[in-house]
């Protein structure tokens, strides 16, 4: 039995639905047993027995969380740290999601899991805090920090551009962040590889799509894409703009392309290019219809 925290969230829904197509049994569970109460994990624990815990729950909101600092780390640091004294005390291996943000974005090649951390947003310190505990507190752990996710489920930057793009005529989009997206789904076939292969293999795997990008280079493939299964039934000039132009609360690192070398070597893992992905994204179902 999996457990799955954070089930409603856009990755969560996502494992929830992969599990059910795989024919993995799991039980999920959101705010109403929630990541901050260690009595309601410990019962929840004690009632099903889970022999896996996937964490998807988190304080997503990473310019809100400049203003709501306890709040983030309440749920990215002291919620994990809750989560994983349960896992220990049960001997459950915990798989944890983190991210891109706990690097500063000026390094000039793929990051490595043991890149150097220097978190530049309020968001980004928390969610380093919350893989700080999980590592202290349980050894049977799998933080795997991705980026720029998208998916069918809640909203995501695929979702954003499609709205913006079919009601103006024109937009900007930041040219000078560069990345490499990541369809939740293919993160939810990694989880479900970790836990199928009963690996020991414990510790920090960077995980998203191949290849790069910027906003912009995504922006104008999703255009693309939109037209082309009709999904925007009008025209929108897509323009590069520097992110000066966007200023926000909150800093983002300029680049998080992720290094999958240790995840692909370890779980034997063909990793598809971002193009793919999200093509393939646009053809399954009515996503992006039901979007706009
Ligand atoms: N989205 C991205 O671009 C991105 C990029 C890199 C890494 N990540 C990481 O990927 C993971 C999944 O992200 P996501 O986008 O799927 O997040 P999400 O959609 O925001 O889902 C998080 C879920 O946790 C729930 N939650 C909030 N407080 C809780 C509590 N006290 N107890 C239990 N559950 C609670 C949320 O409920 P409410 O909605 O009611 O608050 C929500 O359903 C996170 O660890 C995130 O940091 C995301």
């Amino acid at each position: 039995m999996i457990w799955i925290i954070g089930n409603q969230g856009m990755l969560g829904k996502e494992l929830s639905r992969y599990f059910d197509e795989a024919g993995l049994p799991h039980v999920g569970s959101d705010r109403e047993v929630s990541i901050l109460e260690p009595s309601a994990l410990r019962n929840f624990t004690k009632k099903h027995r889970p022999d896996w815990i996937v964490n998807c729950s988190a304080y997503t909101a990473v310019d809100k969380a400049e203003e709501e600092e306890s709040s983030a780390f309440a749920l990215n640091r002291d919620g994990p740290a809750y989560i994983a004294e349960a896992a220990a005390d049960h001997n459950i291996p915990l798989i944890h999601i983190s991210t891109d943000y706990v690097f500063d974005g000026s390094s000039a090649e793929p990051l490595a899991e043991d890149a150097a951390t220097g978190p530049q947003s309020v968001y980004g310190r928390s969610k380093l805090a919350g893989e700080e505990a999980v590592r202290k507190i349980t050894e049977r752990h799998f933080i795997i920090r991705t980026a720029w996710l998208y998916g069918e489920f809640g909203s995501n930057f695929v979702y954003t551009m499609l709205k913006l793009m079919e009601s103006r005529d024109s937009i900007k989009v930041v040219n000078d962040q560069k990345g490499s997206p990541t369809w939740a789904r293919e993160l939810a076939l990694l989880i479900s590889v970790i836990i199928g292969s009963g690996s020991t293999a414990y510790g920090t795997y960077h995980f998203s799509g191949e290849g790069e990008c910027s906003w912009y280079g995504f922006a104008r493939e999703i255009y693309r894409l939109g037209r082309e299964k009709g999904v925007l039934t009008s025209e929108c000039e897509i323009n590069p703009c520097p992110s000066s132009e966007f200023p926000t609360p909150a800093r983002r690192p300029r680049y998080s392309l992720l290094c999958k070398e240790k995840v692909k070597r370890e779980f034997g893992l063909e990793i598809p290019d971002w193009k793919d992905s999200l093509a393939e994204f646009f053809s399954s179902a009515d996503i992006p219809l039901n979007a706009v």
